[in-house]
């Protein structure tokens, strides 16, 4: 095999109260790749439509990450990339994940998998580093994992793959604005205050025992932000508003989907989603918002060969 072409899922990062720990991956939405074993060495990245971002393989994420990965092995050959991007940078659903883990997902698959998904998740945020200044693992883990993940620990690098009940469904809004990643860290505080972190790991385990015993009322209760959301969401466009309608159309927690712009809602069945949908659309129209949308189950695989 020396082509393939790859489906490389959205991700939907931090889920409310796990800021860079916790991510899950989407299945309607996410970036096409081919990626081509060649004889010359390196890596190129031949052509990226849909969006306009750098060809030079050091200024990629793709790039950046396929690099890392070929820095650990004696590959005799190199690879080419060609990007159909579709997932819009600076959208809040991994944009630059979805690029970073299809790479080397792919060149892993042409070499015969010389390494463990673990390994893809370290060269991958190689290209977060470049997107974010942060090499942070809540995107990329769950590209890469599929379903829900959690990053145990970052030194060493520990991701566990949670549960994801039968009907979970995420409903995604992007509003038509771009936040960059770098801008939505720097205005995070650097200390948190006790009574809140209290809040905030309650709720984070409250999530993950939630998930594992698909108890959807317990994943409601504890989909709360109370470190992040409160800052972020003010460079959100009638976040509020949208948050209030999601949770009275039935939504069961509703937040900020990585570092924004996009709002998310997680749901019970593919109906409430669907409503939820509507209820998000009806306040946007309201405004004056231009957005698209997107409802997904949770994508329990993955990346994956189209
Ligand atoms: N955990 C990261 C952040 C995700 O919120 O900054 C970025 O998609």
């Amino acid at each position: 095999m020396n082509e393939i072409k790859i489906f490389s899922p959205a991700t939907i990062a931090n889920v409310s109260c796990g800021f860079d720990v916790l991510g899950l991956a989407l299945d309607t939405v996410g970036d096409e790749m081919i990626i081509r074993k060649v004889k010359q060495k390196g890596v190129r990245i031949t052509k990226i439509i849909g969006q306009d971002l750098p060809l030079e393989t050091h200024k990629n994420v793709a790039g950046v990450a396929a690099l890392a990965f070929l820095a650990k092995t004696d590959s005799e050959f190199g690879f080419e990339i060609e990007i159909d991007k579709q997932i819009k940078p600076g959208s809040g659903i991994g944009s630059s994940a979805a690029s970073s883990a299809g790479a080397v997902w792919a060149i892993n698959e042409l070499l015969e998998k010389p390494f463990k998904t673990i390994d893809l998740v370290r060269f991958a945020m190689e290209g977060e580093r470049l997107a974010t200044g942060v090499a942070h693992a809540d995107n990329v883990a769950p590209a890469l994992f599929g379903g829900f993940t959690l990053v145990r620990s970052y030194e060493p690098l520990d991701i566990v793959s949670i549960h994801t009940p039968r009907e979970l469904f995420a409903t995604v809004i992007h509003p038509h604005i771009e936040i960059k990643t770098s801008d939505a860290r720097n205005i995070l505080k650097t200390k948190v205050p006790l009574k809140d972190a209290i809040k905030q790991w309650g709720n984070v385990g409250g999530l993950i025992s939630g998930l594992y015993t698909e108890d959807y009322d317990l994943i409601g209760r504890s989909l709360e932000d109370y470190i992040i959301e409160p800052i972020r969401s003010i460079l959100i466009p009638a976040f509020d508003a949208v948050k209030k309608q999601s949770l009275k159309a039935g939504a069961l927690g509703c937040g900020i989907s990585g570092s924004g712009p996009s709002i998310f809602a997680l749901c019970k069945g593919e109906e409430s989603a669907l409503n939820v949908a509507e209820a998000m659309k009806l306040v946007y129209n309201k405004v004056g918002v231009d957005y698209d949308i997107h409802v997904s189950k949770v994508n329990k695989k993955g990346i994956k060969i189209l």
